[in-house]
């Protein structure tokens, strides 16, 4: 079964969302060559327990950290760790918080420094494709009609879409029906309606599609070592098509948590 959310539940997940999108805003500033993903980490945690939130991965079957960091060819899934950043790299940064019972979920990669043009392609490429999947959000639409435009998309460009995870829906688990593959033919599986809460997440690689877990249990990397890049944003079915709730609103009046968040100096 998938939840349609109230317009006051909708309410509490716009505000988990625009906190999570902050956090994510301020920690792009520390992606610098140099910085450790744990130091990254431990600002996010901070940060997100600062705003009266609690981390939604941290515990999760286990994961031990507030934000995945997936540097290079890890695609998701990455644990901070005392690696420095170096410039070139690609940092995909994910993260996930509960307010109020309702959870928010985010992610971006981001170049360090100066990267190389293929880098930077991949990177546009895989934004894109979330932009092409959120575009297919509107009410009557199938869930695979995400994938599918995700998948024509990333493929066009010569790019592979990792097939062994997927988005899903949230609200008061982070976690919750459909699952949302990124790739697959459209017209299948169930229509979306007003209210529905997606997180689309598509991960593209620059190489071959094919991925492994590595001993930790968790990092994901892609199987030719080659580089890979996530975006995620966390949407809203409305009656024309979606909001992006994780989308940076200009005005922070709707979420007083988060204006301490901006003002904070570390
Ligand atoms: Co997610």
């Amino acid at each position: 079964m998938i939840v349609c959310r109230s317009s006051a539940e909708i309410d509490k997940l716009r505000t988990v969302n625009q906190l999570v999108a902050r956090i994510l805003a301020e920690l792009r500033r520390m992606v610098v060559p140099g910085a450790t993903t744990m130091e990254i980490d431990a600002t996010a945690e901070a940060l997100v327990r600062d705003a009266g939130a609690e981390p939604a991965f941290k515990g999760y079957h286990g994961y031990p950290a507030t934000v995945c960091a997936s540097v290079n060819e890890q695609v998701v899934h990455g644990i901070p760790s005392d690696r420095r950043l170096v410039e070139g790299d690609v940092l995909s940064l994910d993260m996930g918080a509960k307010l109020n019972g309702f959870f928010g979920d985010c992610a971006v990669t981001i170049p360090v420094g100066r990267v190389a043009a293929d880098a930077e392609a991949l990177l546009t490429v895989t934004q894109e494709a979330l932009s092409r999947g959120i575009d297919a959000v509107k009410p009557g639409a199938r869930v695979s009609d995400i994938g599918a435009a995700v998948q024509q998309h990333v493929e066009a460009h010569g790019f592979s879409v990792v097939r062994e995870f997927v988005g899903h829906g949230i609200g008061t688990s982070l976690h919750e029906e459909p699952q949302i593959a990124n790739y697959g033919p459209g017209g299948r599986g169930p229509r979306l309606s007003e209210g529905m809460v997606l997180a689309i997440e598509p991960m593209v690689n620059a190489g071959g599609a094919g991925v492994k877990v590595l001993n930790d249990g968790w990092t994901a990397v892609t199987r030719d070592g080659r580089l890979s890049a996530h975006f995620e944003h966390t949407v809203v079915v409305t009656g024309e098509g979606c909001e992006i709730l994780t989308r940076l609103q200009a005005d922070p009046a709707q979420v007083p948590q988060a204006v301490a968040v901006s003002e904070r100096r570390w």
